[in-house]
């Protein structure tokens, strides 16, 4: 699957861009603050219909302007897909595939997907608990289908939930209306813990893997879930059981705060280096390389899944690598389509540029350079 063609309309500082891009390696070059990012979160943006940089999809619209407007030609196995997306201040987005208009991620053709890695934006290692499990989130629900629904309606219940617990404050009589939601929530999380920790099983080879790679650290790389619902080891089979009494025992707290404080809504994910959490005590150095890590796995995850990678985005990375790993991503991946940002062409060698589409983008206008 690759990106074949992009057209922008009032993306970020784009008024107007349209571009063919090459299937393999794409370099995009510039001084600061001329686009590059902007670009790489256009692309990401067609792919996973999130930004990159904010939560606020009105930000990507050009300044003071209403509307925004993006299309991306896919080549895929199934043929040519093409997506189309319409921001519109003060409304919600429209996205049309085919000509269709979509209005669930989970209806979006399932094979385009794009990683997105910058040294910049170590929020995934560093950052609060609700980064990372947007992450997993995204991932997760793009290659289980069921997974995005289960995620949707434990929202639902635990939204009705925590209405009814602000309630009880003021009216117990209410309370057996609890058990229904706890029901249904402790069946839902249930299913989402189960289908996180399996996905996290296998997502941790490759992140110790890549992060051996990358860093050439012998010591020892742990991943785990940290689960607010169970924190000692138990059995899938008595999941459900351990979920419902968990809930059972933070109502107390629940009911003073008037919010459910156990569930997958709270969980974390926690990465050990040598039994050091890498979230509080990493250098810079190694939580950019964890960061790092963890995408590539994604990647891999993803090509083991569904045969097919994704685009992989990497913004001012290449600095952060040694000449043989630079060596790796950039040429001996033919599979990936790339996409790379950089002020400085010169740290890219010759005949890898050759290999590549090579573009240098200006005020928000992009040139082919060769
Ligand atoms: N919504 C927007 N409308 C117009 N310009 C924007 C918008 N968002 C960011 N910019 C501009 O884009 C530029 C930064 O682009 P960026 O892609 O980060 O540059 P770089 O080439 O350094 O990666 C800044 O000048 C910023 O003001
Ligand atoms: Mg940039």
């Amino acid at each position: 699957m690759h990106l074949e063609k992009i057209r922008l309309f009032n993306f970020r500082n784009f008024k107007e861009l349209e571009a063919d891009f090459s299937k393999g390696l794409n370099i995009f070059f510039g001084d600061n603050a001329q686009g590059k990012t902007n670009l790489l979160e256009a692309i990401y943006f067609l792919c996973n219909l999130k930004p990159v940089r904010t939560n606020k999809e009105q930000h990507l619209i050009f300044f003071e302007e209403e509307k925004a407007y993006l299309k991306g030609v896919f080549s895929t196995f199934f043929g040519s897909v093409d997506r189309e997306i319409w921001l519109n201040l003060g409304d919600k987005k429209k996205v049309r595939e085919c000509g269709v208009e979509k209005k669930r991620f989970s209806e979006l053709f399932w094979q385009i997907h794009a990683v997105f890695f910058s040294p910049d934006d170590l929020s995934l290692v560093k950052g609060k608990p609700s980064e990372r499990r947007r992450f997993l989130d995204l991932i997760i629900s793009r290659l289980r289908p069921k997974y995005g629904r289960y995620l949707a309606e434990y929202n639902r219940a635990l939204f009705q939930r925590n209405i009814l617990l602000k309630q009880l404050k003021h009216n117990r009589t209410l309370i057996s209306a609890l058990e229904v939601w706890d029901e249904q929530i402790s069946e839902l999380g249930t299913a989402i813990l189960k289908t996180r920790m399996d996905f996290l099983e296998k997502l941790y080879p490759w992140v110790k893997k890549y992060y051996l790679y990358f860093s050439r650290d012998e010591r020892q790389l742990e991943l785990n879930y940290e689960n607010t619902c169970f924190t000692e080891k138990i059995l899938p089979d008595s999941f459900r059981e351990a979920y419902a009494l968990a809930l059972r025992k933070s109502l107390p707290h629940d009911l003073e705060s008037g919010f459910t404080q156990v569930g997958p809504h709270r969980d974390d994910l926690q990465f050990l280096l040598g039994g050091r959490d890498l979230r509080y005590f990493g250098s810079q150095g190694e939580q950019r390389t964890l960061c790092l890590s963890i995408k590539f796995a994604e990647m891999r995850m993803f090509f083991e899944v569904t045969g097919i990678s994704p685009i992989l985005l990497l913004d001012d990375a290449l600095s952060e690598l040694d000449k043989y790993r630079r060596k790796w991503i950039l040429e001996e991946n033919k599979e990936w389509q790339v996409f790379v940002t950089t002020s400085d062409i010169s740290a890219i060698p010759d005949d890898i540029l050759k290999k590549g589409s090579v573009f240098r983008i200006e005020a928000g206008t992009l040139g082919r350079w060769f």
